[in-house]
């Protein structure tokens, strides 16, 4: 691990990163007057030596801005509100305190000590990959449950006892009302997403397994964006809890570049497809299952190595996915919100919003899978004329400048920006046809055209490929 610790960020309102706090976020300027003052090291924090130890084999040296101002006051027990940028390390802020709070201690079947709550399978893993080395270090058991995988093994992992567990609330749910999990054990409980854990789709959930944990044990909440959907929550379970956060703007990473290319509709596949086309890895965001596959099923035909990720996957195609992605086995990541928040994946340069994201909150953990821990990032949303003064405003509200460029695809903006190339060409159909490469493309079409016949042809194959959607 060679990660550089992001820069403060109460000192980095750059030019591009106005320093209005993103609206709803929790107000900051006295979060660091209560609870301990923040450590300046890993030693200072007296964690035992063979975990520090395994950090250093690791490359976990220095204590990132919000693991310095969490974890005095974690390891001594207070609850906590931890929002930093994406990418800034909040999983060993929590991950830390939670395995040095927990070792020594040996659970009886089917009660766990501690537990993380995170809103997607991908995360739960992930969460569970970061802390296994230093788990095993501490000789602390750890185990993670989701769905879409064998309740049974799981089970069984329970029966044996694992002091901290790791699980999405819908699994956990499943376990506990089957009492192959109890939860009257559990001194520490981590919600990573907090915000997501507390909306509508999951707060219902998440408080009734809170509800089934000791009242006085210790609670730990982090994301990026920690807003006012926590409250509830904050009030009912939570013991004056310290509130830490590190950034003024959820927003505020800033070795993140933000651009808005604006499209014309007709020509959004051919740009896209372009982009995906480029050398390097890219993640790419659409709105719904049905978008992700068709897009993908498009890139693949046009010669891209692309995968699609969201939920209609079953849970070992979703893990081959994103293990091919790591791998670089694929290039091209096509996925929906599922993989907006936590997930982290190295050397991954450009993020785009092929749809735009419904709210700044989405934009920013969307984006926040570049740029992490102080590597440097692009993320490109296309937008067109309609979807205009929607993005403006989520941009303001997200507390973003970005980079605005009219472009078409084939221009060299679109290049210079994102890397795009020309993609290769596609293999033929069963049917003999060539394969559809996106509205605004054909294969072996001359480089040099006039933008007056372009946008002729664009037009013409939108129409095209609208008759050929609606069937006819
Ligand atoms: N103190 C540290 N020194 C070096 N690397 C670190 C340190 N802390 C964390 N990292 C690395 O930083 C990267 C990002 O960390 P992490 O995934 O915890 O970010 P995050 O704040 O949870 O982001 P998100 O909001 O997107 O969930 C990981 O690769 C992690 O291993
Ligand atoms: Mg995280």
């Amino acid at each position: 691990m060679n990660a550089k610790p992001p820069a403060p960020g109460l000192s980095d309102a750059g030019e591009h990163q106005p320093t209005t706090a993103a609206e709803g976020d929790v107000p900051t300027p006295q979060a660091l007057a209560k609870g301990l003052p923040p450590a300046a090291s890993f030693d200072a924090l007296g964690l035992p030596p063979v975990l520090v130890n395994k950090m250093t084999g690791l490359g976990v040296t220095e204590p990132f801005p919000i693991q310095a101002a969490t974890l005095p006051n974690a390891l001594a027990g207070h609850d906590v509100l931890g929002r930093a940028r994406t990418g800034s390390g909040k999983t060993l802020a929590f991950g830390l305190a939670l395995l040095a709070r927990t070792a020594g201690r040996r659970a009886e079947s089917k009660r766990p000590l501690a537990l993380v709550l995170v809103p997607t399978r991908e995360l739960a893993q992930q969460v569970s990959d970061a802390l296994e080395p230093y788990a095993q270090t501490l000789n602390v058991r750890l185990a993670t449950v989701v769905g879409g995988l064998s309740i049974n093994r799981q089970q069984a992992l329970l029966r044996t006892g694992v002091e901290v567990l790791i699980a999405t609330p819908g699994r956990l749910t499943d376990l506990v009302s089957r009492r192959d999990c109890i939860l009257n054990h559990v001194r520490i409980t981590v919600l990573d997403e907090a915000d997501q854990m507390c909306d509508l789709g999951f707060l219902p959930q998440v408080s009734e397994l809170l509800d089934q944990i000791p009242a006085d044990g210790q609670r730990l909440l982090f994301s990026a964006t920690l807003d006012h959907n926590i409250d509830q929550l904050v009030r009912t379970y939570l013991h004056d809890p310290v509130p830490a956060s590190v950034d003024r703007v959820a927003g505020s990473v800033t070795t993140m570049e933000h651009h808005v290319l604006n499209i014309h509709a007709a020509d959004k596949y051919a740009t896209a497809t372009e982009i995906a086309a480029r050398d390097g890895r890219v993640l790419m965001f659409l709105d719904t299952k049905a978008g992700v596959d068709q897009f993908t099923r498009h890139l693949r035909a046009s010669g891209i190595r692309a995968s699609a990720l969201h939920s209609g996957k079953s849970q070992p195609q979703r893990m081959h996915t994103l293990a091919q992605f790591k791998n670089d086995e694929i290039n091209v990541l096509v996925a929906t919100n599922v993989a907006a928040r936590g997930i982290h994946i190295d050397a991954l340069d450009l993020v785009v919003n092929v749809d735009p994201p419904a709210d700044a909150k989405d934009y920013l953990h969307r984006g926040g899978r570049t740029a992490r821990a102080g590597e440097s990032g692009s993320v490109v949303t296309l937008v067109t004329p309609n979807q205009r003064r929607d993005v403006n405003r989520l941009m303001s509200e997200a507390g973003i400048r970005p980079t605005v460029t009219q472009v078409r695809s084939g221009e060299a903006a679109l290049t210079a920006i994102t890397g795009a190339k020309r993609p290769p060409a596609g293999p033929k159909t069963s049917t003999g046809n060539a394969p559809f490469r996106g509205m605004g493309t054909r294969p072996g079409r001359p480089a040099k055209e006039s933008r007056k016949t372009a946008d002729a042809r664009k037009a013409a194959e939108a129409r095209a490929a609208a008759r050929v959607r609606k069937g006819r």
